[in-house]
């Protein structure tokens, strides 16, 4: 792990690259994590860098994920896109996995948009369904603002409206006029990469959990940090019910979130659009 000092002058590093190499200064930050890599078709790509080609920048390694960092349009409206992310799991420090986020704060994104996919433990979802988050529970082993506090964010963080209630609300407008069923729910973060036992899922649930997965908590995080307004959504790609003896495989998670990926796709743009 770096030393803050040095962590900070790596983030200032990237920035400055990012910030020679395209003249774009977009407000909006979206991570097409699962669920959304199509939405990097509908982008009218500007410019775009290979994460192996960014200073000091993590590359990512997981199935179904590229590594880009996309400049662009989407609609109307000036955006950068992650086309991949580092997951905890993998291998990452959460100083990585968090990397992008930090360079969102110094480029001065707004607008700080997430995906995932997750297991529904809420007895009314179903596959496929579209979650918005509301809330989350952070089951990281790690904090990710663990050690000295990163300049300009609190050293304690108030975390009550960590999801922005607007962008909620948005979301909930955009649905309703394109009749797409969204539920809305608390994310459980979990280090992963084991999906659950039956008897994880049921604590989760019980402790409050409608949706459990492997990412995006430690990125709201640092986001929140950051005072980036935040919206994430999550796809429901299998359901960790009490009884249900269904398997999960990373192949059945890619397949539902596959088949998700329109409406999603639809809610975001749509989003952003309305900005
Ligand atoms: N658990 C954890 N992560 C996940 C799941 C799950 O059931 N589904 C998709 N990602």
């Amino acid at each position: 792990m770096a030393d803050i000092q040095t962590y900070v002058k790596q983030i200032s590093e990237t920035t400055a690259w990012i910030k020679e190499h395209t003249q774009m200064r977009p407000r909006v930050a979206i991570v097409l994590g699962t669920g959304l890599g199509h939405l990097a078709r509908e982008i009218e790509v500007v410019d775009s860098f290979s994460y192996k080609d960014i200073p000091h920048f993590p590359v990512s390694t997981v199935e179904g994920h590229s590594g880009r960092l996309l400049f662009g349009r989407l609609g109307k409206c000036e955006v950068m896109a992650m086309e991949g992310r580092f997951h905890y799991y993998e291998g990452y420090s959460m100083q990585q996995v968090t990397f992008p986020e930090r360079i969102m704060q110094q480029f001065g994104i707004e607008y700080f948009f997430v995906s995932n996919a997750s297991g529904g433990m809420n007895p009314s979802f179903r596959i496929g369904d579209l979650m918005v988050i509301t809330d989350h529970i952070n089951l990281f082993p790690e904090h990710p603002l663990h050690g000295p506090n990163f300049p300009g964010g609190p050293r304690f963080p108030d975390m009550h409206e960590t999801y922005d209630k607007e962008l909620i609300q948005l979301a909930r407008d955009v649905a309703k006029e394109n009749d797409i069923r969204i539920v809305e729910g608390v994310y459980v973060g979990t280090q992963g990469p084991t999906f659950e036992t039956p008897s994880e899922y049921r604590m989760f649930h019980r402790l409050g959990g409608d949706a459990v997965g492997m990412s995006t908590v430690p990125e709201v995080i640092v986001a929140h940090h950051a005072g980036l307004r935040t919206f994430g959504i999550s796809v429901i790609t299998d359901l960790g019910l009490e009884g249900n003896a269904v398997e999960v495989s990373h192949e059945e998670v890619q397949r539902a979130a596959e088949a998700a990926q329109p409406l999603m796709c639809t809610i975001i743009r749509e989003m952003i659009a309305k900005l």
